[in-house]
């Protein structure tokens, strides 16, 4: 799982350094198909229930799932989510970053550096013994007193030889409570967080997730595994 981690961290990475006003969430998509190609790594979200592209690009109030497209131009001061998953050996790696392009005003800077930071806080609750409960009010904690609304429609999970497995793993939720992690298990964290209101409705397209006041909204997730000790990281 290391393995395709590694690729889902490279691909983000590359389509971050690309990331600028006047590229195309389509370019983006392109970028990852070619890189994919040349690896010879199958992509883990083309055709999964339907959806058309290896990458999911969700701009500004856009929450999760946008589909890439040509007429979608990136311009300064916006935000876009890039969420990118690969099957390198039958086993998956899922892991998203929000990245600015150009300059973005202040709020919304501070809305990336809290999603990034309630991830993290995430992360640091596993190890085993711990609940899923534990990581929920983690990550709810950080993005609540800064705050800012933890999105309620769309959740974390399990993953493995597929990308969701069970559990489910809610951004949110009450120290000790639901599943305890067991050293083995591996998770995907993936908090979305909108800078107003939690509510989020589906576009006409059957996919993309908007935040009902329009507010900007941010995406970080990392697929991680439970060890003896604590957690690793396997898409950093
Ligand atoms: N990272 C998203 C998730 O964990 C990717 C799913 S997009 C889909 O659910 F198109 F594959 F559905
Ligand atoms: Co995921």
């Amino acid at each position: 799982m290391r393995r395709a981690g590694r690729v889902v961290r490279e691909v983000l990475e590359l389509l971050r350094s690309q990331v600028k006003p006047g590229v195309t969430t389509m370019d983006l998509e392109q970028t990852a198909a070619n890189r994919l190609d040349e690896l010879g790594v199958k992509a883990a979200f083309k055709g999964y229930g339907g959806y058309p592209c290896v990458l999911c690009a969700s701009v500004n109030s856009e929450v999760v799932h946008g589909i890439p497209s040509t007429k979608r131009v990136l311009k300064e001061g916006d935000i876009v989510s890039l969420d990118f998953g690969a099957f390198v050996e039958g086993y998956c790696g899922d892991a998203a970053i929000t990245v600015p392009v150009g300059v973005i005003d202040k709020e919304t800077a501070r809305l990336l550096k809290v999603t990034e930071a309630s991830l993290h806080a995430g992360i640091a609750a596993v190890r085993p013994g711990a609940t899923l409960g534990d990581v929920g009010a983690a990550v709810q904690g950080v993005v609540e007193s800064e705050g800012f609304s933890v999105v309620r429609d769309f959740v974390g999970h399990g993953i493995g030889v597929r990308m969701h497995e069970d559990p489910q793993v809610p951004n949110f939720g009450e120290v000790g409570r639901g599943m305890k992690l067991r050293a083995g298990m591996v998770i995907a964290i993936e908090p979305m967080v909108n800078a107003g209101k939690p509510d989020v409705m589906v576009l006409d397209d059957g996919w993309t997730a908007v935040a009902k006041d329009g507010s900007m909204s941010a995406h970080f997730e990392h697929t991680v595994a439970v060890t003896a000790t604590g957690a690793r990281v396997l898409t950093e």
